[in-house]
């Protein structure tokens, strides 16, 4: 057993941190923190969850932190772990963090698009926790950053193709659409109800945070700089996450060998599955779950081939592959606490 904290567990990634974590067979659930909520049970702020947790959320308190756990897990907004997470690696914690603080490796492209990085020195030390294409060096790691919601669907998918030189480099585009969770737990005037229900709008277009951190991480996989053109949209649904993806298809290549391409790539990991011909990614498919769920089409006429991704935002984009990091941080098997039985509907 390991004892696990989670900092920030009352927010959307937090809870469902609590969530996963509650039913890990090899996890014992010590420390939940929360500022507004501290003296308050959690579950009276998530009622679902009676029965299951039984802490008392109490203020962040670093001492308290390395008593009581041996992991910890941040789900804090930007900015804020990075001046918490140094004193923790020091003390020997193994951290996984949910925001993009630790997700570059080029700390001037994190400073272009979030802000100045107090923490440079332990950058150096973070491990990108894309689980199915970092697994070795997350074995390895003590600190993890936890990949976007967006950039998890779109290279999952584009990892392969352009590895194998299937797809050419320079014209990538990316069309994802998201759950309104995804903007976290706080109200505000662009995802209350009366502006998101009933509504479907893009945003950020061409300048969302993710673009870079998805460039960052092809060129680091396939050793080729890559432009992608990146369109978020906001779609009205609690979670859930599509990405569409179209590439032009390198000279020659056909339906046969992206579908070898990607079977091959993810044959030995149990979170990604790609979907069987005339079959296409659903986000009700993969809703509370650790799956990527991946299908395509080839589109002979225009020579472009067609991705599409399906995640849970807050599962496999945010606390579902954070614990999967864990487990292979822990050298748990992989699936331990993450193989919940899919809603049928
Ligand atoms: N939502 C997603 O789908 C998703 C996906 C991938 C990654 N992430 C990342 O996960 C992290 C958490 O995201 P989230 O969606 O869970 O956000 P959220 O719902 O807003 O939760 C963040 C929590 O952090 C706590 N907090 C502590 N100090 C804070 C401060 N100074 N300012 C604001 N909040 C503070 C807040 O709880 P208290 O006030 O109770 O302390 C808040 O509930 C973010 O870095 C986000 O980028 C989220």
């Amino acid at each position: 057993m390991v004892k696990v904290a989670i900092v920030g567990a009352t927010g959307y990634a937090g809870a469902e941190l609590v969530r996963i974590l509650s039913g890990h067979p090899l996890v014992n659930l010590t420390l939940l923190t929360s500022r507004r909520y501290a003296g308050r049970k959690f579950h009276d702020i998530y009622p679902s969850m009676t029965g299951f947790v039984d802490l008392t959320l109490k203020e962040y308190a670093a001492q308290d932190m390395c008593d009581s756990a041996e992991v910890v897990f941040m789900a804090l907004p930007h900015k804020l772990p990075m001046k918490l997470v140094p004193e923790l690696i020091d003390k020997g914690k193994k951290v996984i963090d949910l925001s993009a603080d630790f997700r570059f490796e080029n700390i001037e492209t994190y400073e272009q698009h979030y802000q100045p990085h107090t923490a440079p020195a332990t950058v150096g030390k973070a491990v990108y926790g894309l689980s199915e294409i970092f697994a070795d060096k997350i074995r390895k790691s003590v600190l993890v950053g936890n990949p976007g919601c967006y950039p998890t669907s779109v290279l999952l998918p584009v990892i392969p193709v352009i590895a194998g030189n299937l797809v050419k480099v320079d014209s990538i585009i990316a069309d994802s659409k998201s759950g309104v969770s995804g903007a976290g737990r706080a109200a505000s005037l662009t995802s209350h109800y009366c502006q998101v229900n009933e509504s479907f709008k893009a945003y950020k277009i061409t300048s969302h945070r993710h673009n870079p951190e998805m460039e960052e991480v092809l060129a680091k996989t396939t050793g080729h700089t890559c432009t992608v053109t990146f369109v978020p949209h906001l779609v009205p649904m609690s979670r859930g996450m599509l990405s569409t993806i179209y590439c032009e298809l390198s000279t020659g290549v056909g339906d046969a060998a992206i579908r070898t391409c990607l079977e091959n790539t993810y044959a030995d990991h149990p979170f990604v599955r790609i979907c069987p011909d005339g079959m296409v990614p659903d986000t009700l498919n993969v809703k509370g779950t650790n799956f990527c769920d991946i299908g395509f089409s080839v589109d002979k006429r225009a020579n472009r081939l067609v991705l599409i991704a399906a995640i849970d935002n807050l599962v496999k984009g945010a606390a579902g592959q954070a614990v999967q990091n864990m487990n292979l941080m822990c050298g748990f098997d992989v699936t331990a606490g993450l193989l919940t039985t899919p809603y049928p509907l």
